[in-house]
């Protein structure tokens, strides 16, 4: 993680002026007053800063947007409405009908489906590559797609990606990067610094770390920054001013909770692989991990909050052991919050893929994906050695 000072959400002078908040207010009005034409014509032609209507800015997202770019050393960089609502602001902002795009086959669900099914409506077109074969995403790149999308940390395999390998290949053919940086956040991993040339993150996630909004924010280069603010717009993609604030606070805590939870995850995967009753447990962190000199080389400061681990006994285990910690450890299929939960995606996130895609992708019923959270430690590895004695 860059070791630069954080910018205050308020500004220096702002904050000079007496009784001055000491963190923003929230701004909820949907639209703001101009003096007169003259000035609506400097604030809409974007000679003056300033806001006027919600859906083009408001403080609270340019806020949250500037503390999200200067965590990953973006030179631009907006917030959205959610995860996906970036990735259709990038999609809409640097293709058009004709171009196509090289996609990992392990991307979140909803993402390939925008991708791959959605697009094709819009006449960008899409191939799925598995992105851990350098060999097979350059084959893949001769037909020069316009963008690569990628993830820093798949799921639920925790696969991590070589980005400075694939934005090598990526920008041999004139191809953008796109990396969705969800499972590691900046905290671990900013890819803008390793050639990506777009980054994304759901908000929803670990940055904003309370499971209370739902957002998402596109970093990137200035040079491809030109459409994404009018498409944000345009399309209607813009944040609250409420979630926006809510995040703002919620990343104030984020590099300690990032830090705390990938120390937890670490001992949970340690713990997990002394189980008799679990078949095989996906860690970046473990040295024994296939993904363990990628993650060495592309996350600092620890591995991530995720563990995936496959139940010997399949499904009927899996049900088993998620009723016994229903208590301790939810089953609530997202990811990031403060406390531990859990989900099975073969029931959720990849319910819609096929028996032969989750086989590929080394999910079956016995398979569970741990958002480790930030408790104790003995806590988290009690409840599970408690589910384990059950089943
Ligand atoms: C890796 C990843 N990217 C993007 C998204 C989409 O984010 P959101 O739910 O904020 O739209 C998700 C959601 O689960 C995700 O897991």
């Amino acid at each position: 993680m860059s070791d630069q000072q954080p910018t205050p959400p308020l500004s220096n002078e702002a904050r000079m002026r007496s009784h001055a908040p000491l963190i923003p207010p929230i701004e909820l009005s949907a639209v703001y007053c101009m003096r007169d034409p003259d000035d609506a014509d400097a604030v809409l032609g974007g000679e003056t800063p300033g806001f006027a209507y919600a859906r083009d800015g408001h403080p609270n997202a340019e806020a949250l947007a500037e503390r999200c770019r200067q965590l990953h050393d973006a030179e631009r960089g907006g917030v959205c409405a959610s995860g996906m609502s970036a990735l259709a602001a990038a999609v809409l902002a640097i293709t058009k009908s004709g171009d196509h795009v090289l996609v990992s086959d392990q991307l979140y669900g909803k993402s390939i489906r925008l991708l791959a099914g959605e697009c094709a409506r819009f006449g960008v077109g899409a191939t799925l590559v598995d992105t851990s074969c350098l060999d097979k995403v350059a084959s893949a790149l001769a037909t020069r797609p316009k963008l690569l999308v990628i993830e820093t940390i798949s799921n639920p395999q925790l696969r991590v990606a070589d980005i400075a390998a694939l934005s090598k290949l990526a920008h041999a053919q004139g191809t953008l990067l796109l990396v969705d940086n969800t499972f590691a956040t900046p905290t671990l991993c900013q890819p803008l610094t390793w050639g990506a040339d777009i980054v994304l993150e759901s908000l929803t996630k670990m940055m904003n770390g309370h499971s209370d909004v739902v957002l998402g924010f596109l970093g990137g280069a200035a040079s491809i920054w030109e459409r994404v603010p009018s498409v944000i717009s345009t399309w209607g993609l813009a944040a609250s001013p409420f979630d926006c604030w809510l995040a703002l606070r919620g990343l104030g805590t984020l590099e300690v909770r990032i830090e705390r939870a990938s120390a937890n995850a670490l001992a949970v995967a340690e713990f997990l692989t002394t189980q008799p009753a679990v078949r095989e447990v996906f860690y970046p962190g473990l040295p024994s991990s296939s993904e363990y000199a990628l993650a060495r080389q592309f996350l600092s400061g620890g591995f991530g909050s995720m563990v995936t681990f496959t139940l010997a006994g399949g499904r009927a285990a899996a049900t088993h052991f998620i009723r016994a910690l229903s208590q301790a450890i939810p089953f609530a299929p997202s990811l990031g919050d403060l406390s531990t939960t859990l989900s099975h995606p073969e029931s959720t996130s990849h319910r819609g893929h096929s028996p032969e895609e989750r086989e590929r992708l080394g999910i079956d019923g016995g398979t569970i994906r741990l958002s480790v959270g930030i408790e104790s430690r003995d806590q988290i590895i009690s409840a599970l050695a408690a589910a384990f004695a059950l089943i």
